[in-house]
């Protein structure tokens, strides 16, 4: 397939690297120069072209600027009723992308995170997309999302990922500072999570099961989470994913 991507900033990168070597041909655009450069590097099989060109010579489109610059770029922009388009983007509704893209029609909605890059990903998208189920289905998950709204919920919950890890970070830092091993700490504390997350994968585990095994009343994991929701972490959380509703329109 001919996979062309507007925007080349960190999620088209994380995109390109997970798509190259799979028998594509990946357009990508101009801006960033220095990132479009370098995965031209490191991939044979990507080229570099104008806005024009990539989306001119796609079968496919990813979409992959910032709001701002999608509402003044994508209008002027050859598109074609016989392409999909696929945008990752926070903030510019089907609606939008309909009349911007326009004649494109088989438009979606999609939230790669940077893991995409490495495969098995979870790509929920909005609507259904047969163009991405062609080109992650086999190596990462799709979860088709019946409404726009709820595929809005998922961006809100995809931003649980920067405070989780930085809750992480801060218990490795923590680790590290009294064994003097930063850096096996870190390999500890992500091993932790990567064997919880392999064992709900797999096993098919939920949350609820995995808190249950770690509630010895007493015991060193029951403190901690009691003292944290003590402290209102948990609230706070919920308190954050509800203040992003508004920008969200959920
Ligand atoms: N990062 C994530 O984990 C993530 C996850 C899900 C969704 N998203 C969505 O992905 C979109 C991009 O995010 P990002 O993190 O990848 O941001 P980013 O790194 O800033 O990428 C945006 C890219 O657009 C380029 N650009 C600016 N003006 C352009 C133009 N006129 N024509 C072509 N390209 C132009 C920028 O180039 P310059 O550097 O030269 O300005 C930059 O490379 C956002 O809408 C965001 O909501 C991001």
């Amino acid at each position: 397939m001919r996979v062309g991507f507007i925007g080349t900033g960190e999620i088209a990168a994380a995109m390109v690297e997970g798509l190259s070597g799979r028998g594509h041909e990946l357009i990508i655009s101009e801006r960033n120069a220095e990132i479009a450069a370098g995965l031209a590097g490191r991939f044979s099989d990507v080229q570099v072209k104008s806005n024009a060109e990539v989306v001119a010579g796609s079968d496919v489109v990813f979409l992959c600027l910032m709001a701002g610059v999608a509402r003044d770029v994508l209008g002027a922009l050859p598109w074609r009723s016989d392409q999909a388009v696929i945008s990752v983007m926070v903030d510019v509704p089907l609606a939008d992308l309909a009349v911007l893209c326009a004649p494109a029609s088989d438009i979606a909605l999609t939230i790669p995170l940077s893991s995409v890059a490495t495969g098995a990903s979870v790509l929920p998208c909005h609507p259904d997309s047969d163009a991405l189920r062609a080109l992650f289905g086999e190596s990462d998950t799709i979860i088709a999302v019946p409404t726009e709204a709820g595929l809005n919920a998922h961006f809100a919950a995809s931003a649980l990922s920067a405070p989780l890890l930085n809750l992480m970070q801060t218990g490795a830092q923590w680790l590290g500072e009294q064994t003097g091993d930063p850096n096996g700490a870190e390999i500890y504390v992500a091993g932790v999570f990567a064997g919880f997350l392999r064992q709900m994968s797999l096993q098919g585990a939920d949350f609820e099961q995995l808190l249950n095994g770690l509630a010895t009343e007493g015991g060193l994991n029951a403190t901690l989470k009691q003292q944290m929701a003590d402290a209102g972490a948990p609230d706070a959380l919920r308190e954050g994913l509800e203040g992003l509703k508004g920008r969200l329109k959920l």
